[in-house]
């Protein structure tokens, strides 16, 4: 017997409740036949003109609307919050979790039966998938796109120039005039960062992991294409849910080991991992930290993409897109992981090439031998840390230098640029204080800016460490994620300035070098961490929020509810 929809407990009703889940939807000016049995499709937007790389979705979801109504489907678009990354203050990071509620609590008290979930800037794709995942009614990704390349004096630009110009600008390289100019020319179309930032990353995330159709990565959000995945996305949620087709059934422990994989050939963010974790926390399936060096391990940059390499998002698009980066990693993958259409992996990718080999290289002739995320491990860091080879110095991976700690982002925004701060080239940034509690909210801030007189003596590069993370635009030899952070009190939070640190890549290690008798005698002196967020969402935050090594999502927010409503108030 074929499955009563979910939507039908609504608008399937007969009598009072029937009428009132019915009537008040015609005022839209529905027709009867719509409520008798189509599937309802949610289309979950994100837009906001606060968001600006999510602008176009109004746009987009009408695309998706055309493709639901062909299949047979009612579409229902609503709105979540959404989190646009340049202006969202303190940090967009600090709202992903309540996102995600948001969008768990929507999808589940409304009457749908699948979901289209329109994602674009950072935060907007980890949140809507996990509160997707919470439920785990059939659920599809749409992403907005690109923006395309940036120009600027002849040159392609993106957003990882932003750093660049930012050092140039200070090392008086570059007038603030030319970094005017250089504004004007950085987003000229719609759509997201056009390097492989953290909402490229999310893209490839989504479609390495099946939850999107084929293709969905790479088309620039100005590409007329993007509007036809749009409609192609729309039809495919309604045989999904004729399917039964849920992110559960998509979300195995395979997939997962294919995203990683995958976001190491492309030099994916380092945002992948926080988010990854806290998608498998909600999905059920176990994942840690050490899975993303074990299985970034013997992949190697196959994608010339910024930051790690020279081209972007709109190159890879007409390289052949994300399916055919992984034709080209095809014997590592797990080709028999199930996705959105319906096919597996292998076959989603059977007849894809590569159409420019300098954007899209071979396992055997890669960007660089060097990529994926590695997990240190030591004393410094007790849960682990992680860092990006790829957007590394060679010339640091080992090494050992002195500690000039910022207790803060504002210590440090106060000294950095002091002639008189003890700094050399060989000295190692600190900043405590960024983390999921301490901050609150985790910022991207880890990828410290240099003293401004290193930045005149041609220093290009210093080992930085956080407990914060990294915009997936940025680079250098940055160590994020430190775990446990200074607000949980482990060893981060006993280092001094004059300190060694010991950093090896190859034998994944980070040390501090201060002998144990000396840490205890600073740990009795130590303040323990007191938040000053005593109401509000921030401090529900602070009390629940996970460490980095887990993916930062709330400890009551693991694994899902399901979407059963048992009660009803008419
Ligand atoms: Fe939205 Fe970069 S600011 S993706």
């Amino acid at each position: 017997m074929e499955k009563l929809l979910r939507s039908q407990q609504w608008f399937g009703k007969k009598g009072k409740d029937g009428f009132i889940y019915r009537a008040w939807m015609r005022n839209q000016g529905i027709p009867d036949d719509q409520f008798r049995g189509k599937p309802v499709i949610g289309i979950c937007n994100t837009w906001s003109e606060l968001t600006p790389c999510n602008a176009h979705f109004r746009e987009l979801a009408e695309s998706v609307k055309r493709g639901i109504i062909e299949a047979g489907g009612f579409p229902l678009e609503f709105p979540v919050m959404s989190l646009g990354e340049t202006l969202i203050k303190p940090t967009a990071m600090l709202y992903r979790n309540l996102v995600s509620m948001d969008v768990e609590e929507s999808i589940r008290a409304n009457p749908l039966d699948g979901v289209v979930l329109m994602c674009g800037c950072d935060k907007t794709t980890p949140s809507l998938v996990m509160g997707a995942c919470s439920v785990d009614i059939p659920a599809i990704v749409i992403s907005g796109g690109a923006m395309l390349t940036g120009k600027h004096r002849g040159r392609d630009i993106g957003t990882s120039d932003l750093w660049r110009f930012s050092e140039d600008v200070r090392s008086g390289v570059m007038t603030e005039e030319e970094l005017n100019e250089a504004e004007a020319g950085m987003c000229r179309s719609r759509g997201h960062c056009a390097v492989m930032g953290t909402a490229s990353s999310m893209a490839c995330m989504v479609e390495s992991l099946g939850l999107s159709l084929p293709g969905n990565a790479a088309i620039p959000a100005a590409d007329s294409n993007r509007k036809v995945l749009a409609q192609l996305t729309g039809r495919r949620i309604v045989d999904m849910v004729k399917e039964n087709l849920k992110p559960s059934d998509i979300l195995t422990r395979e997939a997962f080991e294919n995203a990683i994989m995958v976001n190491a050939a492309i030099g994916g963010s380092t945002n992948f991992v926080i988010h990854l974790l806290a998608i498998a926390g909600r999905a059920g399936v176990p994942l840690d930290l050490e899975d993303f060096d074990r299985f970034s391990q013997g992949i190697p940059l196959i994608a010339n993409l910024q930051p790690s390499g020279e081209y972007f998002m709109e190159d890879l698009y007409y390289a052949g897109g994300l399916p055919a980066v992984m034709k080209q990693m095809e014997i590592q993958l797990n080709g028999g992981c199930i996705t959105a259409n319906g096919k597996p992996v292998s076959e989603n990718i059977s007849k894809a090439q590569s159409w420019d080999k300098k954007v899209i290289t071979t396992l055997e002739t890669p960007v660089n031998n060097r990529s994926g995320i590695v997990v240190l491990r030591g004393s410094l860091c007790e849960n682990g840390a992680i860092m990006k080879p790829s957007a590394a110095s060679p010339h640091l991976m080992k090494h050992r230098g002195r500690a000039v700690v910022f207790s803060d982002i504002e210590d440090y925004k106060n000294r950095i640029n002091d002639p008189l701060l003890e700094v050399d080239a060989s000295s190692v940034l600190v900043l405590k204080n960024a983390g999921p509690k301490g901050y609150p909210g985790m910022p991207e801030v880890g990828n410290l800016g240099l003293p401004a007189k290193l930045l005149q003596q041609g220093v290009t590069d210093m080992v930085r460490i956080s407990d914060g993370r990294m915009s997936g635009t940025g680079f250098g030899t940055v160590v994020l994620h430190v775990s446990p952070e200074a607000a949980e009190n482990g060893t981060f939070s006993l280092i001094e300035s004059g300190d060694w640190i010991a950093l090896d890549v190859d034998n994944r290690l980070l040390n501090l070098e201060v002998a144990e008798a000396e840490l205890e005698v600073r740990r009795k002196k130590q303040v323990p961490f007191k938040s000053s967020y005593t109401r509000g969402y921030t401090r529900l935050f602070i009390e629940h929020v996970e460490q980095a090594c887990k993916g930062a999502d709330f400890d009551f927010l693991k694994g899902g509810s399901g979407c059963e409503v048992t009660r009803d108030s008419h």
